[in-house]
């Protein structure tokens, strides 16, 4: 399985923050938001990368992280130009990079403790055709791509920021496709967004049934908003003290 970090867009959400720089080069407690992100991409077991930025900033995340190797992996780079294409647009960056391989799609924003491998292994033993991960949300899952699951993990749906959610289970920026990842996204049509969602990409797979989904206990889109950049600032010292990420 091959990596690819999303690390594009233009964060107007977050400015003056992101005026002059990228999100994801923001600091999280100790470190460059990104670098979670990489660290994930070790913890399970993946280590030939693509990060996906947009040209203005690509010479910082190559200045800050080079070649990969102080994070155990082989770094590469693609430059994004239609930062409002959606998710699913830039994915479709990796079709090259990723040949006839399965990959591990990360949001590059989103911090998270949970070790991939063991989904990793299962993903590839299992032979799913994609697995996402989800987090219970008590209040506010009306804000993310909604999935409900059956006691097995399959999805049964799974709709993007719905009314009325049909669980409350939110859809993370964590995501695992095989090799057809590519064929699907030519057959999505832009939201009223304008953009390729994810969640249209994920429901081809459902539409197969192969589309499982795992939950996990800690997750936080740090970029989303000051608060989540400011929560994800406290919360993972907290963690980082407790030897807990
Ligand atoms: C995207 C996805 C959404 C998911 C969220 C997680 O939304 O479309 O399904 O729940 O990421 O961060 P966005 O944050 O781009 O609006």
């Amino acid at each position: 399985m091959k990596g690819v970090i999303l690390a594009g867009g233009l964060a107007t959400r977050l400015r003056p923050l992101t005026l002059v720089t990228n999100k994801h080069l923001l600091p999280v407690y100790h470190q460059p938001m990104i670098y979670y992100s990489l660290q994930a991409m070790q913890k399970a077991g993946v280590s030939e990368v693509l990060l996906t930025t947009s040209g203005d900033h690509a010479g910082d995340f190559a200045n800050l992280l080079k070649n990969g190797e102080e994070f155990g992996l082989k770094l590469l780079y693609s430059i994004q130009d239609n930062p409002k294409g959606g998710i699913s647009d830039a994915i479709a960056l990796a079709q090259e990079f990723a040949g006839n391989e399965s990959i591990l799609v990360l949001l590059g924003d989103n911090i998270f403790n949970f070790n991939l491998e063991a989904s990793r292994k299962k993903f590839e033993q299992k032979q799913y055709g994609a697995m996402i991960f989800g987090v219970h949300k008590d209040t506010d899952s009306r804000h993310y791509g909604v999935i409900e699951m059956d006691k097995s993990g399959k999805v049964l749906s799974i709709e993007e920021k719905p009314e009325h959610p049909k669980s409350d289970i939110a859809q993370t920026g964590i995501y695992m496709y095989d090799h057809r990842v590519f064929d699907f996204i030519k057959t999505l049509k832009p939201s009223a967004k304008g953009e390729l969602e994810v969640t249209d990409l994920n429901n081809c797979y459902r539409a197969e049934s192969k589309l499982f989904c795992e939950i996990i206990d800690w997750w936080i889109d740090a970029g989303a908003s000051y608060d989540e950049l400011l929560a994800a600032n406290n919360d993972v010292a907290k963690m980082v003290k407790a030897g807990q990420l």
